[in-house]
């Protein structure tokens, strides 16, 4: 399949699991922000990809509008495409025609799977197993061509490729190939507490000083910043330890500089400097997010009739994609 006429399609998407943390909007949200005028977009908030893990039901549905609520207040515009997986069920749907195209052992090769279930694996759920066969699914629907994440999900889409790829070698053109698009800058953000291990929501449950969150209020985000893991050197020096790389990372995303331009601006200074830099920078794009958000979710009943609007304006989109493979592999 060839893509469409028009501005390329974008589809990504980010679970509704609690609490945005900085790596997600360094390494995607922010992106989709500073980019949406380039590309014919869809942001979905991916509920059934939570589910693989236990969610307590009241929690899910809250996070899920609060998702929506950052999306918007981070700078997505209203007339994006911005809906809610479960609102589909062509997801589900192309997603179990996919896993029977996808052999056992390229799931078993996950790392997002590995890392997942961890020791649990025989009592991890096998959603979380098929998880980025629903991935796949979402990406395919679309014929999109551009997949903007961080690092962690290059895997998954390399396996979004290889299963498309399949089905149109077996069965004709079927699927738009995607490709991921991710940035230098900010698309692997690491815990504060232990900048070896990435910043992720789960580590986060265990020790609070690990990720900064979107709605963190500022002196939360500055005591977090004050108290991240550096090193035992005096000053900042080049070339850095993983902490005060992770500190000088996020700042220069954030700021929007490069490598060099924060070399300069912090070679030698003592790490109480750097650290109330970054402190600053987070809380100065944070402060608006927050206020936009509050505004916000004072209309939740206004942003739902939004989200299902936008569902059954795709819902067509995506059931042609899945009657083209329900054709394909004979099932209609
Ligand atoms: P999720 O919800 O774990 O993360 C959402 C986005 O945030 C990025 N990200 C990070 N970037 C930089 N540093 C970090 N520490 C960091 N942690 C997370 C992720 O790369 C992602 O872009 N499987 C996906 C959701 C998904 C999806 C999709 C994405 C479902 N269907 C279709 C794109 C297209 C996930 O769990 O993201």
């Amino acid at each position: 399949m060839q893509p469409g006429p028009g501005k390329p399609r974008v589809f990504s998407g980010i679970q509704p699991s609690g609490g945005l943390h900085l790596g997600n909007y360094l390494g995607a949200l922010r992106n989709w922000v500073r980019d949406q005028d380039k590309y014919d977009n869809i942001f979905c908030i991916v509920d059934l990809h939570t589910i693989t893990v236990p969610q307590d039901p009241a929690a899910l549905r809250e996070n899920t509008l609060s998702l929506a609520a950052i999306y918007l207040a981070s700078g997505i515009k209203t007339e994006q495409a911005m809906f809610v997986q479960s609102h589909i069920p062509a997801h589900p749907e192309l997603a179990w025609i996919l896993e029977c195209f996808i052999p056992m052992g390229w799931l078993e090769r996950m790392t997002q799977f590995k890392e997942k279930s961890g020791r649990e694996r025989e009592r991890s759920s096998a959603g979380l197993f098929a998880y980025p066969a629903l991935m796949a699914a979402d990406i395919l629907l679309y014929d999109t061509r551009y997949v903007p994440v961080g690092e962690d999900q290059r895997q998954h889409i390399e396996l979004t490729r290889d299963v498309a790829q399949r089905l149109n070698q077996r069965f004709g053109e079927v699927f738009v190939l995607p490709e991921a698009m991710i940035q230098a800058a900010g698309a692997r953000i690491m815990g504060l507490d232990d900048p070896e291990k990435k910043m992720s929501k789960s580590l986060a449950g265990d020790n609070p000083g690990h990720a900064i969150f979107l709605l963190d209020p500022p002196d939360v985000i500055r005591k977090k910043i004050a108290r991240a893991q550096t090193d035992a050197q005096p000053a900042v020096q080049f070339p850095a330890g993983t902490g005060v790389r992770n500190l000088l990372e996020i700042y220069r995303t954030i700021t929007d500089q490069d490598w060099p331009a924060v070399e300069r601006e912090f070679a030698a200074k003592p790490y109480s400097v750097l650290k109330s830099a970054v402190a600053d920078a987070v809380v100065e794009a944070l402060t608006p997010i927050q206020e936009r958000y509050r505004e916000i979710r004072a209309d939740d009943a206004g942003l739902m009739r939004q989200l299902r609007g936008t569902a059954d304006r795709l819902r067509p989109i995506a059931n042609t994609t899945l009657q083209r493979v329900q054709h394909a592999v004979g099932l209609r």
